[in-house]
């Protein structure tokens, strides 16, 4: 059995919600999916013509998160990685898709001011690395950025996230440009001028190996400067052990209690178990200074 990243995870506040996380893992620690040979084998199996994206019906355990039914926009549902086949050599590394906590994505923000960034907001881009259905996206849109892009893998969770992303506009939300790019992150060239990139947990460590590299390069010559905030760390080490970047803050950021509530439930509504969520996310946020 193969353990790899996830979601959220681990019953912060010690209660007993539901943790069905399968044999071999008793207490839910830390964020995760849980890979079973047996089980990869249904979902593969599952995939072909008879299901599309498993996870978002109601009677796979789909749940409406709040932020849904307020906006009207359609960011839920958990979709395990091996459920998202793109033909991209980097599917196999793919966790998963989940939209971030909101409250965790702001409290994440506005440290991020905190620590001092080399360019105002106004002059900063804002990076989604795997953007999913653009919850992110969205959140970061209503910031002063001087633009928000979202790189996302599969076509169809790229097609939901513009689908969200022209609703938002109508709703007059959008303060920020933002777009959506179809394709692999390790692929996309950065903007010019300060970036600030966002990662939920989209990856295993291969492609953050790859996408660090990537941005090596591209830091090389391109002007401005690179900032990293990373919810559910668990590549935290890839970036530990690469030269020239600088961890400026580690720590937990605790969800919302309506946010803990709506993912507390939509996990205990997955049919297959296999991730948690906690009160919180460990986060990090780094900078590269060459
Ligand atoms: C946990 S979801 C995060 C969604 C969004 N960032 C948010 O916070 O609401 C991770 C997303 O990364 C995408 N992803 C995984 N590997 C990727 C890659 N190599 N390039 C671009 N997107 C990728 C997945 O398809 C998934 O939609």
């Amino acid at each position: 059995m193969a353990a790899h990243a996830g979601v959220g995870c681990g019953p912060a506040d010690g209660s007993a919600y539901p943790c069905n996380l399968a044999s071999g893992w008793g207490v839910c620690a830390k964020v995760q999916t849980v890979k079973v040979d047996g089980r990869e084998k249904n979902g593969a199996a599952a995939m072909g013509t008879r299901r599309w994206l498993p996870g978002l019906k109601v009677k796979e355990g789909f749940t409406r998160h709040p932020f849904d039914v307020e906006f009207g926009v359609r960011t839920s549902g958990l979709v395990a990685g091996r459920h998202l086949k793109s033909g991209h050599r980097h599917d196999r590394h793919n966790t998963a898709y989940y939209g971030v906590a909101p409250s965790v994505f702001q409290a994440l923000v506005r440290r991020w001011r905190r620590t001092g960034p080399a360019g105002a907001m106004e002059e900063t881009t804002f990076v989604d690395v795997g953007a999913g259905m653009g919850r992110a996206v969205l959140l970061a849109s209503q910031l002063s950025f001087k633009a928000v892009v979202g790189v996302e893998l599969h076509p169809t969770l790229a097609g939901i996230a513009r689908k969200n992303m022209g609703i938002w506009r109508a709703a007059g939300r959008a303060r920020a440009p933002m777009r959506v790019v179809e394709g692999d992150a390790v692929d996309f060239d950065l903007p010019d001028g300060p970036v600030v990139a966002f990662l939920f947990n989209p990856f295993e460590a291969a492609v953050m190996r790859r996408l660090l590299k990537r941005w090596r390069k591209d830091l090389a010559w391109r002007t401005g400067e690179l900032d990293v905030l990373y919810v559910n760390n668990e590549q935290e080490g890839v970036l530990e052990g690469e030269r020239g970047w600088m961890r400026v803050f580690e720590g937990k950021v605790r969800r919302s209690k309506a946010d803990a509530i709506a993912d507390h439930r939509i996990m205990a509504n997955q049919p297959e178990g296999e991730y948690a969520s906690s009160n919180w996310e460990d986060c990090s946020i780094w900078r590269f200074v060459g």
